[in-house]
């Protein structure tokens, strides 16, 4: 009998060559990445992070307004799609963005007739939403360019962006030292630290103003929505609070138990929920929010946030004539916002949390949008 002598090599080789082409395409190599992104009318040049973690999931992060132009999330199947409505290009965010994936300040919302008082002094800031100062101002945090400076270790990718914003910026008090961190992790949590420092008494409310998507197109009527919030904030026709803190008992804003957005939508007075939620905190500083799934795509996003508030916009102003990422046109209810914060106006409303920040003290906010599917939970 000739003996037969196997080539190992030639069983080996193909197997261990397939092996890696396998592990290639399933498993991504946590990384961050630069690359130019354009340059603004002054002259400034803007950078685009990528951040991207072990399973594939990828953010992607400009250093103009911070603002995450890109979020891609697997769905049931595993397959990956972007979940937040944003632009293919720079210029577009600078003519006409409403905020996508932005950070948002000094104060994010509204503060009335644009103007506050503090330690008895009259502070006047911009009107840019009638007579009322919405999200900082005319030119707030989603507006400016960040320094940024990228970290990773560990277990999580890390894009760290920091801004000073100067005593008397959009009226102001206070040099404000800015720091936010986005961190990107292997459980597929998309994390933002915030932490500000002044040399004068001063407001601020930090968040941040994607607008979500599950399924990747068309409205964001049928994804469910659990928010842990017992109350919120009614507001008179300019979306200013009218002080009143309302049981949502019977209400179309009784969002206690998961249900479908659009269920009564219809009778929410100014074409959807642009309303801020009294959110009901656990023993943790860190503690669940909100709770969101797409039942197509079985896609699954929690909020977990260090905040009193939410502000659940319906993103009503979308109208159809934004043209977005990939050319998708935005219509109304396209995509919604889930904004952790303090309660707008409140500066106003003595009953609401304080926003005053003095020398000496830190302010510090964290959120965490986590994504899974409904399967694996
Ligand atoms: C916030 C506000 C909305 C709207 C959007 C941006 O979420 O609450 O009223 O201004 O920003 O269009």
């Amino acid at each position: 009998m000739r003996n037969r002598i196997i080539d190992v090599s030639r069983i080996f080789l193909p197997a261990a060559f397939c092996l890696f082409i396998i592990f290639e395409i399933t498993s991504a190599q946590m990384n961050i990445s630069k690359q130019p992104y354009g340059v603004l009318p002054d002259g400034k040049s803007v950078d685009l992070y990528t951040l991207v973690n072990n399973n594939g999931m990828k953010a992607c992060i400009t250093t103009y307004g911070g603002i995450v132009t890109q979020l891609w999330v697997p769905d049931k199947h595993g397959k990956l799609g972007d979940v937040v409505l944003g632009f293919d290009s720079l210029d577009e965010y600078v003519r006409h963005s409403p905020y996508f994936g932005a950070l948002v300040g000094r104060y994010a919302n509204r503060i009335a007739a644009a103007s506050f008082t503090l330690d008895g002094e009259e502070y006047h800031l911009a009107a840019n939403d009638h007579r009322n100062s919405l999200h900082g101002g005319k030119r707030g945090f989603d507006k400016v360019v960040w320094k940024a400076e990228p970290v990773q270790g560990g277990d999580s990718v890390a894009l760290r962006l920091k801004f000073l914003s100067k005593d008397g910026e959009e009226g102001y008090p206070g040099n404000l030292s800015v720091t936010v961190t986005y961190s990107l992790d292997n459980d597929n949590a998309l994390k933002i630290f915030y932490d500000a420092i002044t040399d004068k008494p001063t407001i601020v409310n930090l968040t941040h103003h994607s607008y979500f998507n599950l399924a990747d197109s068309g409205d964001i009527l049928n994804h469910e929505m659990m928010i842990k919030a017992g109350s919120y904030t009614p507001v008179d026709s300019m979306l200013i609070p009218t002080g009143e803190v309302r049981r949502v008992d019977g209400t179309p804003f009784d969002f206690r138990k998961s249900r479908r957005i659009g269920a009564e939508i219809d009778s929410v007075a100014g074409g959807g929920y642009d309303h801020n939620f009294v959110l009901l905190r656990g023993r943790e500083p860190l503690s669940l929010a909100a709770r969101v799934t797409e039942p197509v795509s079985a896609r699954l996003m929690e909020v977990w946030t260090t905040e009193p508030g939410l502000q659940f916009y319906s993103g009503n102003f979308l109208d159809g004539t934004l043209k977005g990422t990939g050319g998708r046109m935005y219509g109304k209810h396209s995509g919604f916002c889930l904004e952790a914060q303090h309660f707008p106006d409140s500066p106003h409303q003595s009953k609401f949390p304080p926003v005053v920040l003095r020398p000496g003290s830190v302010y510090h906010q964290e959120t965490v949008y986590k994504f899974s599917t409904r399967q694996s939970q």
